[in-house]
């Protein structure tokens, strides 16, 4: 039910503090240990590899994931599209590890590659909010999101507990395979700030409503850019950007652009920086200033830490390898307004289905 609620989607964005609260409660004990199978972490830290394997959203908190599992766990980890898998195979390693993420639990590119994965004998893992879904059952293992029933067609709330889960399941790795530097990384109180900052966020959303209909209005194209973790952030962003309001829009490695396709960049084309990371922020926002010299509409959206007096939307403070979970929160709230204000439907984009059963 949406209640009072004009539309799911914006019902759901609200929902992802509670999504956070979900998972410290169902996977964290009061003394900070992990509750996650032995047995899951004991196949998971055999292997010497890990494949991430899904698709459009879920794939884009693959590649958070993959730096949550290189940085804290140490452990190698590929992030790939489902539906190029079969066909463009990687050379596996010799003791491979699957992840599967998906929201449905249905969607066929995955569940393609889970057949072969289970065909070569590999373990797996399912992390879905859809328990006994195809690719729940199929799998080795499943791990659920608890973020209840996502109804919008885009994806907000399973992205952030997606990234939140694979937090999680990362300290868990961490602490299995003794890796000396994951005690710092206090992934409660990282969700915890994650939840606060969230709620921070989607309070202040009429201000975000406000930037959208000044920045979005009438543009047939649109940039995010970013580096590093922001580049993970900024294709997310992006693809939400572009589904719901049929803006064409591009979420761009900022060192990238110069490459080629600042050649798109006319008078007021709008272009998002999203900047959390202090180690690439100085670049970005130089790409950033490249552009707007070329007309560009420039945004930024800062992390606290590395924001400057006339950033116009900051956020909370969060270690930066979670900076998605709260970067995304105003990414998501501007494409919900340019789709209302456009006056579509922003839970059903045209030419989408909740989930993609064909390959
Ligand atoms: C975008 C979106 C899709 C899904 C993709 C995978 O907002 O919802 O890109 O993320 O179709 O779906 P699942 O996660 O169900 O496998």
């Amino acid at each position: 039910q949406k209640g009072a609620y004009p539309y799911y989607m914006l019902k759901e964005i609200d929902e992802q503090p509670g999504v956070m609260r979900n998972l410290i409660k169902e996977y964290i004990a009061a003394d900070g240990s992990i509750k996650i199978d032995q047995d899951l972490l004991k196949e998971m830290s055999a292997a010497d590899r890990l494949y991430i394997v899904a698709a459009g959203t879920s794939y884009h908190a693959g590649l958070v994931g993959k730096e949550l599992f290189e940085k804290l766990v140490k452990v190698p980890t590929e992030v790939h599209v489902a539906s190029e898998f079969g066909y463009n195979t990687p050379l596996l390693s010799k003791k491979p590890f699957f992840i599967f993420l998906t929201q449905s639990g249905e969607t066929a590119d995955s569940r393609q590659v889970l057949a072969q994965v289970n065909k070569d004998g590999y373990p797996s893992l399912t992390i879905t909010n859809v328990m006994n879904s195809t690719l729940s059952r199929e799998a080795t293992y499943t791990l659920l999101l608890y973020a209840g029933p996502e109804i919008a067609v885009a994806s907000t709330k399973a992205y952030t507990g997606q990234i939140a889960l694979e937090a999680i399941l990362a300290k868990a790795l961490g602490v299995h395979n003794n890796v000396p530097t994951i005690k710092d990384f206090d992934v409660a109180g990282e969700l915890t700030k994650a939840a606060n900052g969230m709620q921070e966020l989607v309070d202040e959303k009429s201000e975000i409503e406000k930037i959208a209909a000044a920045l979005l209005k009438d543009t047939r194209n649109a940039f995010y850019i970013g580096r590093a973790m922001d580049y993970a952030i900024v294709q997310e962003a992006a693809l939400k950007l572009k589904e719901v309001s049929y803006i064409q829009t591009e979420g761009f490695a900022s060192g990238e652009l110069k490459h080629g396709t600042i050649a798109l960049i006319q008078e007021n084309t709008p272009v998002i920086a999203i900047i959390t990371d202090k180690r690439t922020a100085a670049h970005t926002r130089s790409n950033a200033q490249e552009v707007k010299a070329r007309g560009a509409n420039i945004l930024y959206i800062a992390s606290r830490e590395v924001a400057t007096p006339t950033d116009q939307i900051v956020l909370p403070e969060i270690t930066p390898l979670l900076s998605a979970l709260v970067a995304i929160v105003p990414a998501q709230l501007l494409a919900y307004y340019a789709s209302i204000q456009r006056g579509y439907d922003v839970d059903k984009p045209r030419n989408l289905a909740k989930s993609v059963t064909v390959e």
